[in-house]
């Protein structure tokens, strides 16, 4: 008998509902197929239930996710809500309150794709960013003194703890291990500058690293490494770095892997409960006209696979997706891929379902 895990679901805002929908076709055809059960409850956390009942989050919501496995997460944020509302109010609070303080992000050209590099392919972008998911900037320290005066002064303090960044900098080393492609971890940075918070993140990556002699490790700054994704993708195995950078350059990864349709992360703790997200927001634009790319999604649903330990399940769910990409879809954009949201849903179920493992 296979195993039964919960999963939460949360579609939330905008186009979220309509790919977490295709990706829940995904995960089901994995489910038949290697005989596992996923137990789904939804929420209906989002800028819909906020603008008609005024609350963000319940409460009990926090508590109540707890009890889950895991939490599928399609995006947040509404067009009428002031922007920040339910970003905070929900996404971030999730993340600090689950304290899922490993925010993971592959990097990774499918074929078929894209790729806005002259003359790079899927050899040379592969690379995972594994950004610090509850401190730094994020973590909400500061404030205004004489607000609203001439003399105002607005404070915002990034939070480094040794316990914080020792545990991000460990799950990286971790994960480069596990990963053994390079076997190579680069610290992101700005040591020149911020001569305290990542003087306290090199000092700990130093230490940490002498528990892994099989992995090299390099340094980065986060500037620099912005022109290095572009000219030098293929220098990168894993990068591990802090909230707001991690936040950056993630975007960036986004891009030279062919865009939001197909850029996935998992906000982890793990040892607790962690959510997957597509990374594209809520594009509201797009809604209802099933033309929005679900691979994001779908990709999401992958990681969450590979999460609950489900690793066939996941490898066989990113075949199908690079099956799909390379032989189907004419473009990774809304509305251009050739298929509708569904059919492209469907089609990346159906291999799940049938195609050699
Ligand atoms: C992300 C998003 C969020 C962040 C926003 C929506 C608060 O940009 O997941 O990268 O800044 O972390
Ligand atoms: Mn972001």
């Amino acid at each position: 008998m296979g195993k039964t895990y919960k999963i939460a679901v949360v579609g939330g805002d905008g186009t979220g509902p309509e790919v977490i929908a295709e990706g829940l076709k995904v995960l089901d055809a994995a489910s038949r197929r290697f005989g596992f059960t996923l137990e789904l409850t939804p929420f209906d956390f989002g800028g819909e239930r906020y603008l008609k009942t005024g609350e963000v989050l319940p409460d009990s919501a926090v508590d109540e996710l707890r009890k889950f496995d895991a939490i599928y997460l399609g995006a947040i944020g509404h067009p009428e809500v002031k922007p920040g509302v339910l970003e905070k109010g929900i996404l971030l609070r999730l993340r600090f309150e689950l304290d899922q303080y490993i925010n993971l992000r592959p990097v990774k050209l499918f074929p078929g794709v894209d790729c806005p590099l002259k003359d790079k392919g899927p050899e040379h972008i592969d690379f995972m960013v594994i950004r610090e998911n509850t401190e730094g900037l994020y973590a909400g320290a500061g404030g205004f003194l004489k607000k609203g005066t001439p003399d105002e002064i607005a404070t915002q303090l990034s939070v480094n703890t040794r316990k914080g960044v020792e545990r991000c900098i460990r799950y990286a080393f971790e994960c480069t291990k596990k990963r053994n492609k390079d076997n190579k971890l680069t610290l992101c940075g700005k040591t020149n500058v911020l001569t305290y918070a990542f003087d306290l993140w090199e000092r700990t990556f130093h230490e940490v690293a002498r528990e892994y002699p099989g992995i090299k490790t390099d340094y980065a700054h986060v500037d620099a490494i912005t022109m290095w994704f572009v000219k030098n993708p293929e220098w990168f195995d894993v990068i591990v770095t802090d909230n707001l950078f991690g936040d950056i350059i993630t975007d960036l990864g986004a891009m030279i892997q062919g865009g939001l349709g197909i850029a996935a992360g998992g906000n982890i703790n793990p040892e607790g409960v962690s959510m997957f997200e597509p990374m594209g927001g809520s594009a509201p634009k797009y809604k209802g006209q099933n033309i929005i790319n679900p691979l994001a999604a779908i990709c999401a649903g992958g990681m969450m696979l590979d999460h609950l330990g489900e690793t066939a399940a996941a490898k066989l769910v990113e075949k199908a997706v690079m099956d799909v990409t390379g032989t189907k879809l004419k473009s990774l954009a809304a509305g251009k891929m050739g298929y509708s949201t569904t059919e492209v849903g469907d089609m990346v179920a159906q291999l799940v379902a049938d195609m050699k493992e």
